[in-house]
């Protein structure tokens, strides 16, 4: 019997904010009456009675001030951080593998905004207050290996009865019903302590740091370079510019990724705590407020050919409009601000400083919201210019040319009305990222070494190097070159993690070699996933599915297949979530988490599991009649695996094209 008196002993302490430590802003609050009652009400139920008096006056005082009730008061005094596996209490390998991971995504200095439980991302929570943290922790602590932890939007319902070859947890984030599905509906909920936004890794456990992200970066801009620079496919970016904003959560990974790449970037940035983290992380390598300059260091090691990152502190609109005045070209542009929450803070205007913007958006919302229309304008037409002389630009999957569209500029759409038929710049998964490695099964595989031992890392790293033939693809090469550089590089930022683009049967080679060295005591535990944005993790016509072209990119069934499937097979974590890097309603997107422990059943799981994650997404990419999935999904079905793709026929596009032309021509609807 677990009771909420036996988790919460006494109460603890009132919070003192350190400062220094970056705190979200108020969230969206609209509550009635009544309706500030019921959240109330909502939150008491994880106290016991005997503090409800003083619990529901601060509860409120949370909600007038911060737009949520996140129980600061819980937040516990002692640094939390991804501590290593044996210091954790446990029943189960799995969840206190699971504590790791949450420990790591709320860690100071990972965490976004810690106090509010952020990890990244403006408003991706790993849970919505401090009390469902120590419920969840308590029961991980307490779990069997027949039970499975079931949480709806964090709150943890509880733990039921299952089997060892189950799920430890299945958790979902702000899944919504449809007619409800929109951000008003969902701030409401949220305010009522009924909704999380989990964004993809941080309400999913999985967020390793940027270093998540600085492989997808990488891939992109060196793909980009090739298709659109005609740089070929065994060279890299050396004297070319990327310019884009944004040193935040995941856009912090911009600088490193193109230094890698071996290019030079310029990123803009409006907060100067986020260029602080990156610059002492050695991410970027210059920082100048002043556009002159950033432009000049650029230059200058353009022609040496030298990588570097630059960060320009200042708002995007100002940098490009320097560069349009001064005739700079840029090669490369995109924006990684939080547009997907665009009007929460996720976006700086223009001709505001980074605080003014902060104390507009708690004091006159409307006005901040014209403000944001406005620069979002000013930065439309910046692009369009440089686009004319020759920039390649690309959406960064962070809804910026919604939000465009949305500040009313229809010339940004397609069709010139609406976005139905998507928007003039192309995103980088429709354009780069689909074609180039999501429709090949590669996506974004990635390893906990849950010993917390350096040693373990390294090995791992051997491992998986070993496990890539570099003459394969061009892909295979790349994602070679990744792991060889990985240690030099240092993308460790939290847990021992590592990231690594692999495709189905490199996943699954991988993951029982891992396995296998567990079992000879060569390294620990080893807990392994991925981030939802993935070849089947993921549906999104804005992003993750932007290159399925056969009307099924507003569907939802692949993402929640690839949960489902997982779940039956039996990987250690399977989350389902609403919302991820685009917004409430415009995509559905789930993960998994494995522990591997060494054992030949995780060995069994493994083979099943690992194949049936990615191949699903080949397959219904191949499906909606892609090239690449095609060709992917054929050769699988070659293979001795006990499976069977379906595979389209592939029509006479002229055929079909005079047929129905003749039918309108004759008055035909
Ligand atoms: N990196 C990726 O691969 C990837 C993939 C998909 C989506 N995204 C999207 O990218 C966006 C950013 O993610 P994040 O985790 O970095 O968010 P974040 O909120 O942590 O960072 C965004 C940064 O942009 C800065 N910013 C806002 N407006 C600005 C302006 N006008 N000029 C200059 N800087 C400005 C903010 O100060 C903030 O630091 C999200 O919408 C996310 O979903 C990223």
């Amino acid at each position: 019997m677990i009771t909420l008196g036996q988790i919460f002993k006494t109460l603890p302490e009132a919070t003192r904010f350190e400062p220094g430590i970056r705190r979200a802003p108020k969230r969206d609050f609209t509550l009635t009456e009544e309706e500030t009652e019921l959240a109330i009400k909502n939150a008491l139920r994880y106290i016991p009675k005997k503090w409800h008096d003083v619990m529901a006056e601060e509860f409120l005082e949370e909600l007038l001030t911060r737009g949520k009730i996140y129980g600061y008061r819980f937040k516990p005094k002692e640094r939390i951080y991804g501590r290593p596996i044996d210091d954790y209490p446990g029943n189960t390998i799995e969840g206190q593998a699971f504590q790791v991971m949450i420990d790591n995504n709320l860690d100071n200095n990972i965490a976004l905004y810690p106090y509010e439980l952020v990890t990244y991302g403006e408003t991706g929570s790993v849970f919505q207050n401090w009390m469902q943290y120590h419920i969840t922790k308590k029961y991980l602590q307490e779990m069997n290996d027949e039970q499975t932890l079931v949480l709806l939007s964090g709150h943890p319902l509880g733990l039921f009865k299952s089997d060892p070859k189950s799920p430890r947890v299945i958790l979902t984030n702000g899944l919504m019903v449809g007619a409800f599905d929109d951000l008003k509906n969902f701030n409401r909920a949220s305010s009522l302590g009924v909704a999380n936004y989990g964004q993809m890794t941080a309400g999913g456990w999985m967020y390793i740091g940027p270093q998540g992200i600085v492989h997808g970066t990488y891939s992109t801009l060196l793909n980009a370079g090739r298709m659109k620079l005609g740089i070929p496919e065994e060279k890299d970016l050396a004297g070319k510019l990327f310019v884009s904003s944004g040193l935040g959560g995941m856009s912090g990974a911009q600088g490193k990724a193109i230094e890698i790449a071996g290019g030079v970037g310029i990123i803009a940035e409006v907060d100067p705590s986020r260029i602080k983290t990156r610059d002492e992380q050695g991410w970027v390598s210059f920082v100048t407020d002043k556009a002159k300059d950033a432009f000049q260091k650029a230059y200058e090691s353009m022609n040496n050919n030298d990588a570097m990152a630059i960060a320009y502190q200042g708002n995007i609109v100002d940098l490009l409009e320097y560069a349009i005045e001064n005739n700079i070209h840029i090669d490369l542009l995109s924006d990684q601000t939080s547009c997907h929450a665009v009007y929460d803070g996720g976006y700086c205007p223009v001709d505001i400083s980074f605080e003014e913007r902060t104390h507009l958006l708690q004091t006159n919302i409307n006005t901040f919201k014209t403000l944001v229309d406005k620069t979002l304008k000013r930065h439309f037409e910046a692009i369009k210019k440089l686009v004319k002389n020759g920039t390649y630009f690309f959406d960064y999957g962070n809804s910026f040319m919604k939000a465009i569209y949305d500040a009313g500029v229809q010339e940004i759409c397609k069709n010139g009305e609406n976005d139905l038929d998507g928007f003039i710049w192309p995103s980088y998964v429709e354009d780069i990222m689909g074609p180039v490695l999501f429709d090949y099964g590669y996506g974004p595989f990635r390893w906990v070494c849950l010993s917390g031992k350096p040693s373990d890392l390294d090995k791992t790293d051997q491992a998986a190097m070993a496990c890539i033939d570099p003459e394969r693809r061009f892909q295979d090469r790349d994602n070679y070159h990744w792991i060889r550089d990985a240690k030099t590089n240092k993308l460790v930022v939290g847990t021992l993690a590592r990231i690594l683009y692999q495709d189905a049967y490199g996943r699954l080679k991988i993951a029982l070699k891992f396995n296998e060295m567990v079992r000879n005591k060569e390294i620990g535990p080893v807990m392994l996933g991925r981030d939802h944005h993935d070849t089947g993790g993921t549906d999104s016509p804005f992003r993750e599915t932007s290159n399925i072209k056969d009307g099924s990119n507003i569907m939802a069934d692949m993402a929640t297949q690839v949960a489902l499937g997982n779940a039956a097979r039996g990987m250690s974590l399977v989350t389902l979530h609403n919302g991820g890097g685009v917004g409430i309603g415009k995509v559905i997107n789930g993960g998994y988490g494995m522990v591997l422990d060494g054992s030949y059943e995780k060995d069994d799981i493994l083979k099943t599991a690992m194949l049936h994650d990615v191949m699903t997404g080949v397959s219904r990419r191949a499906w909606a009649r892609n090239s690449h999935a095609i060709e992917t999904s054929a050769s699988y079905n070659q293979m001795d695996n006990n499976s069977w793709i379906t595979l389209p026929e592939i029509t006479d596009e002229e055929m079909i094209k005079n047929l129905v032309k003749k039918h309108y021509q004759k008055g035909g609807k």
